[in-house]
């Protein structure tokens, strides 16, 4: 299948890098920064999926010891600006660029404890096959939080700023749907503004009779940290 093309490129993607990690941003938005904090484990592996030039990346990673970010986006571009920040702060060490497609990331089964995805859904044809992707390579009592434009006036708008086949905004209680079907248990939609914030849990932590194969797919950890731009 072939890969969609990032539409957040040349002045696009510039113009976003100053926008999108500005203190007016983080003062306007810093309840959902708090929320994703609160949820993050010092050996954590953290998927930020469409992580554009960093905003929930360049929060998280100083909270890692062990752990890492997972850096994935579809453009470039816009990691190639994440990276700029995350040297200036001397966070290169906990973050793996990615860039590749959050429908088929290419991460393994079960591998990442926590996704945090800001901004992104409402940019897909098919967030179906995003939220389904973030089941999969979740580990059995993984979180995920998703920030993005519900279908109020802003987010419809916003659609008109993409590619024609974008499904647009989601409503509060389609979000919360998708993630139920996709096995998200524990789901929470709370709207405010022109956003809504979802947070889930995914179901089927290991029990006795899930045997040891269980046990060692959702504990182990990749233990390679690594700064460079990976490609899938
Ligand atoms: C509006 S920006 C949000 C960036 C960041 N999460 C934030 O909140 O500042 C959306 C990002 O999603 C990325 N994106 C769009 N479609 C994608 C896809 N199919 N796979 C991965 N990233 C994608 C874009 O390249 C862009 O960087």
């Amino acid at each position: 299948m072939e890969r969609q093309q990032p539409q957040w490129r040349g002045l696009r993607a510039k113009s976003a890098a100053w926008w999108f990690n500005s203190q007016a941003r983080i003062r306007a938005e810093r309840g959902t920064l708090e929320t994703i904090k609160s949820k993050v484990n010092k050996d954590d592996t953290v998927l930020d999926l469409g992580a554009g030039t960093g905003y929930f990346t360049l929060a998280v990673a100083p909270m890692l010891e062990t752990g890492k970010v997972i850096a994935l986006d579809l453009s470039p571009e816009m990691l190639g600006s994440l990276i700029r920040s995350a040297r200036k702060k001397r966070l290169t060490g906990r973050i793996e660029m990615v860039v590749g497609d959050a429908t088929r990331t290419g991460l393994p089964d079960s591998s990442v404890d926590l996704i945090m995805s800001g901004n992104l859904l409402h940019e897909l044809p098919n967030p179906e096959a995003a939220v389904q992707e973030m089941a999969r390579v979740l580990r059995p009592g993984g979180r995920v939080v998703i920030h993005d434009f519900h279908d109020g006036i802003v987010g419809r708008l916003m659609k008109l700023m993409h590619h024609h086949d974008a499904r647009g905004p989601l409503g509060v209680g389609e979000i919360g749907g998708m993630l139920e079907d996709a096995g998200f248990v524990e789901v929470a939609v709370t709207a405010s503004g022109m956003r809504y914030l979802a947070a889930g849990r995914k179901d089927g932590a290991c029990g006795v009779a899930s045997g040891p194969a269980c046990y060692f797919r959702t504990t182990m950890r990749p233990l390679a940290v690594s700064s460079g731009v990976v490609t899938r």
